[in-house]
């Protein structure tokens, strides 16, 4: 066979196993993996690590937040340092505003999308589950490959009711889409923001205060309450909790299609980071908010046991000036700082360095965690997300020794700071490969705007969730009638 790119001498991992092949990839895909394999174009990959592309499947580009501000990247900028951070494909969200169709809404993203440098698909925010909505623009995304989508539970401009969280689960289960979820309590969040406000506490550190981890705990326990009693798989995102992961582990372990997600702010920073001197608490403004040392160890403990099957930025860069979050004047109240922060050039890199160089994963977690799991939960698998005859070749090459000192400039983001700025840490990707192209080596981006493609993605797959139908819903016994007659 006349192999186009043979990645040569290099170490190979995938979710699963760890071995010394060479990748020979054709028209985009990989065709060979053996030994000593020749083609018109050689990559010497002598002790460096060959792994699937990541797949960031949180991130917020070109969308506009709660508060109004538009995300400083776009679609060139935020997939450009997504790149960096060794991902080939990722995806943001398409967000609905309310009284908004979904077609217009997926018709926006389309558009702003076509700059990506990567591959890409979108999880459609939904605000407004009208019936027009639940019955038509929904099938309609599905039929595009749009198989996933997030409701949230907080914030006044997105908050869905939970009479209509179940309207949109039970849609989600009749066409095999997967929900994701941002569970927060509103209303107790609210309480305690007055409760702050009333007694003059704003500075950037009471964010934490008024997001407290009973809001996490209680908003999973019922998100996992609403989903299990309708039978639909159910995503908590940017669990930030003990409490929470173990809602998560436990509906698992019951067999229901429950998955969790955590973020590397959760287990690399700490709500002394909103204290820093003058306005700068506000870089480290998300919800949920930032916990305390013994939260990292208890989310670190959960990783390593599989609780989550994502790790992912939530990525929603807002600079640190009037664009941002500073969009209420150069000394902002905490309820008028846009919550979110940068980081999807740093979610591998951190997990390599602290994650698999430290010994507290196994580099086959690294690649389950950073690609595969969300090529399988969101129907991008097996194009997407592993190293396989057949896939798309999107393949990082990473130097495992490599050390950096992390700056801003590193991010290649439209960002003026990273929340991880003078981080030291170990491994880095040096090359990424989209679709059989050299997309980055060396530093310098090959890759050009609109080299990305939409990737339509599959249903949902149900198999070893073994969780029996609820009573109430089983049209065998007359949807519970029968239970009481
Ligand atoms: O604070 C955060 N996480 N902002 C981004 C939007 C969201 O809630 O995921
Ligand atoms: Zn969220
Ligand atoms: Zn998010």
């Amino acid at each position: 066979m006349n192999l186009d790119l043979v990645i040569k001498g290099g170490t190979v991992a995938t979710a699963s196993d760890t071995f010394a092949a060479d990748v020979g990839i054709k028209d985009g895909r990989i065709a060979a993996l053996a030994a000593e394999l020749d083609g018109a174009e050689t990559i010497d990959a002598t002790g460096k690590l060959v792994l699937p592309g990541g797949i960031e499947t949180h991130c917020h580009i070109e969308q506009e937040s709660a508060t109004g501000a538009m995300t400083s990247d776009d679609y060139y900028s935020g997939s450009v340092s997504a790149l960096y951070g060794g991902n080939t494909s990722f995806v943001p969200f398409a967000a609905q505003h309310r009284g908004q169709s979904v077609a217009d809404t997926l018709e926006t993203y389309h558009a702003r999308a076509r700059k990506s440098v990567i591959d890409y698909s979108f999880h459609l925010i939904i605000t407004d589950p009208s019936e027009e909505v639940l019955k038509e623009g929904l099938p309609a995304a599905f039929r595009q490959g749009i198989t996933s989508f997030k409701v949230f539970m907080t914030y006044d401009k997105m908050i869905v009711s939970d009479e209509m969280m179940l309207d949109i689960l039970v849609t989600a289960r009749e066409h095999g889409a997967l929900t994701m979820v941002h569970a927060e309590n509103n209303a107790l969040i609210k309480w305690m923001v007055k409760r702050l406000v009333e007694r003059g506490h704003e500075a950037a550190k009471y964010h934490a205060v008024s997001h407290p981890a009973a809001a996490e705990a209680e908003a999973i326990h019922r998100g996992i309450r609403l989903a299990t009693f309708v039978g639909a798989p159910l995503l908590i995102v940017h669990v930030s909790t003990d409490e929470g992961a173990r809602l998560v582990a436990k509906a698992r372990q019951e067999g229901h299609a429950i998955f969790g997600e955590t973020c590397p702010q959760y287990l690399f920073l700490t709500h002394a980071d909103l204290d820093r001197p003058g306005a700068e608490g506000a870089k480290f403004c998300c919800s949920p908010p930032l916990r305390d040392g013994k939260t990292q160890a208890d989310l670190w403990r959960h990783l390593q046991a599989g609780t989550f099957h994502l790790w992912s930025s939530d990525h929603a860069p807002y600079r640190f000036d009037e664009t941002g979050k500073l969009a209420a004047g150069p000394n902002p109240p905490f309820t008028k700082i846009a919550n979110g922060m940068p980081g999807i050039a740093m979610r591998a890199p951190l997990l390599m360095s602290e994650g698999v160089n430290k010994g507290r994963i196994s580099l086959n977690q690294f690649v389950a965690l950073t690609a595969t799991n969300g090529a399988k939960l969101f129907g991008m698998h097996p194009k997407k997300g592993t190293i396989a005859i057949g896939a798309d070749a999107d393949i990082a090459i990473w130097d495992p020794a490599a050390k950096r000192t992390i700056t801003a400039a590193d991010m290649h983001d439209a960002m003026d700071y990273t929340p991880f700025e003078g981080f030291e840490i170990t491994g880095w990707p040096e090359t990424m490969i989209t679709r059989g192209r050299v997309a980055l080596s060396g530093g310098t981006l090959h890759a050009a705007r609109g080299d990305g493609a939409f990737v339509p993605r599959a249903p949902f797959d149900f198999t070893g969730y073994t969780a029996p139908p609820p009573a109430e819903l089983d049209p065998a016994n007359g949807f519970g009638v029968a239970l009481i007659d």
